[in-house]
């Protein structure tokens, strides 16, 4: 590895979006918006804030409107400006301006482990940072989730995934990490003597799940490069980092935040409603909606 320094970031974003047929017929799920901002800005701003220079998405061919997105639109940008709304002129511009991002196309559907492999001419040697885009991770005051593995990373200089405790039931939804001591405690970074993609309830090693956030060291290809079909008969980017563990220690680091499953419909309204209660100019209307609403049901 000839740079420690995590710049690089890679951010799948090839999935079908059947959970959201129509809206996503013709749109990438990635472009849902989350009151008025796409999913996939929340996690390139999330990337940005945490120091992360280059991004690169993994696309399909339905993809063009997220390239549009993070492009300049001048004829828009002229139109705010000549009619004086030169705040939404400013955020529009500002949208392009937040990190170098590049795009390859998986050709294949063939699972998350496959879509990272498309990056390693990208990445070359350096460790990067994965984020899935369907879990958006809000840590208000606090570092983004990102920043906080991107800390842990520096201070072991090993791959590191994003965990959090999940119910017992809901295990088989999630990659599984394996502490190598039961007894972990209070600390957030756990070394690890496994991992195991959507395991069976009474099979699971623990309910710290993975949730959509790692950074890797570049050896991951290696092993990427080889790994057959797995849980689903996809290529699992799971099954390549346990491989990883022969050759180097991986930690998982529980990260502060609170994480939506917006690839989920229920997880999606939940984080429509919560962010819109963030927003001053919406918090009083909705809360007095949602009372309403309350009193009703
Ligand atoms: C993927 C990963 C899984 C991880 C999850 C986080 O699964 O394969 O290990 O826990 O994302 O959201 P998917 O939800 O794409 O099936």
């Amino acid at each position: 590895m000839t740079n420690t320094r995590v710049r690089k970031a890679v951010i799948p974003a090839a999935g079908l979006g059947t959970r959201f047929l129509p809206a996503t017929k013709a749109m990438p799920k990635e472009m849902l918006p989350i009151v008025d901002i796409p999913t996939l800005q929340y996690i390139v701003e999330e990337a940005a804030a945490s120091g992360i220079e280059e991004i690169l998405i993994i696309t399909n061919s339905n993809k063009r409107s997220m390239e549009d997105h993070f492009d300049r639109n001048y004829e828009l940008e002229e139109r705010l400006k000549s009619s004086g709304k030169h705040d939404l002129e400013e955020m529009i511009r500002k949208i392009s301006d937040m990190a170098n991002i590049y795009y390859v196309r998986q050709k294949e559907p063939k699972g998350l482990g496959h879509a990272i492999w498309c990056a390693r001419t990208f990445v070359g040697e350096e460790p990067f940072a994965v984020l899935l885009g369907d879990d958006l991770v809000v840590n208000e005051g606090g570092e983004p989730a990102l920043k906080q593995l991107i800390g842990a990373y520096c201070e072991k200089k090993a791959s590191v995934v994003g965990v959090q405790s999940v119910p017992h039931e809901d295990v088989g939804k999630y990659g599984i990490v394996e502490p190598l001591d039961k007894n972990y405690g209070d600390s957030r970074r756990i070394k690890l003597s496994g991992i195991v993609e959507k395991p069976l309830i009474e099979q699971s090693p623990s309910d710290l799940a993975v949730l959509g956030r790692y950074v890797l060291t570049p050896e991951i290809f290696k092993f990427l490069e080889t790994q057959g079909a797995g849980k689903n008969g996809e290529i699992q980017l799971t099954d390549a980092i346990l491989r990883l563990m022969d050759i180097q220690t991986v930690y998982a680091y529980k990260f502060e935040g609170i994480r939506y499953d917006v690839g989920d419909k229920f997880g999606f309204v939940k984080a429509t409603i919560d962010f819109a209660l963030q927003r001053d100019e919406l918090r009083g209307e909705l809360s007095g909606y949602i009372k309403k609403l309350a009193e009703e049901l």
